[in-house]
């Protein structure tokens, strides 16, 4: 577990009319990282955030972007999206049949490289990968939509992750949570193990564009 819990703000729940203003709310109050969720309409029943956003985003500020590829066989499309060494890059379990690979190709870019797991997807999976990735983002909720309730066997399946990574001596591995993370779901999962939170609908983009920077301190105090 990470010393200091940090946030991941997620960029599909920003209105594009107040984005410039947004991030100048994250940077003042030392946002750790932009969720950037990238769906394909197939992986997921979405369409979002491409390569022209993030190339957009990165003219706007340089907190780190927190990559989450809600894409099928990303491994052909990593080279596409201008992959920094200071971004986390997830890539989803189900999302292809050569997990190794794509978390091999994903090595050159220096990236932190994160394996996704959807909520119906037992934590067993991960055993054969753990050392091929810096973290695990736990997804608690079907990816695809903000706003949605978390899927209530995914914080009991929170604590399982987090055992199985003592037991294996990797408690090295970063635990994201993503999806319906409130304040007191954060606390919760803080309680628990985990050390990046998503914060979407159900945190910090409450209200209109004024109550953010209030929205950031409540789920701090909740996971500090
Ligand atoms: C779910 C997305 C999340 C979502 C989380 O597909 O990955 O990034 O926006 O935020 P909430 O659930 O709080 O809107
Ligand atoms: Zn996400």
């Amino acid at each position: 577990m990470k010393e200091k819990a940090e946030i991941s703000a997620s960029m599909m729940c920003t209105d594009l009319v107040d984005l410039y203003e947004t991030i100048q709310i994250f940077e003042r109050n030392g946002v750790e990282h932009l969720h950037i969720d990238v769906m394909d309409g197939t992986f997921v029943p979405n369409l979002g955030l491409g390569v022209d956003y993030i190339r957009g985003l990165r003219k706007l500020t340089s907190i780190p972007l927190d990559i989450h590829l809600m894409i099928k066989d990303p491994e052909y499309k990593l080279q596409w999206i201008g992959i920094k060494e200071t971004d986390i890059v997830s890539i989803h379990y189900e999302s292809s049949f050569q997990v190794q690979r794509v978390l091999d190709w994903l090595q050159p870019y220096g990236c932190q490289r994160f394996l996704a797991i959807n909520p119906a997807t037992p934590i067993g999976v991960l055993e054969e990968v753990l050392d091929y990735i810096d973290g695990i983002n736990l997804l608690m909720v079907n990816p695809g939509f903000a706003g949605q309730k978390m899927i209530q066997s995914t914080m009991k399946k929170a604590e399982k992750l987090v055992n199985m990574l003592k037991q294996a001596q990797r408690e090295d591995i970063i635990v994201e949570v993503d999806g319906n993370i409130t304040p007191e779901h954060g606390r919760r999962l803080r309680e628990i193990g985990a050390s990046i939170f998503v914060a979407g609908k159900s945190s910090i983009f409450k209200g209109k564009v004024d109550d953010y920077e209030h929205n950031i301190k409540i789920l701090r105090q909740a996971i500090e």
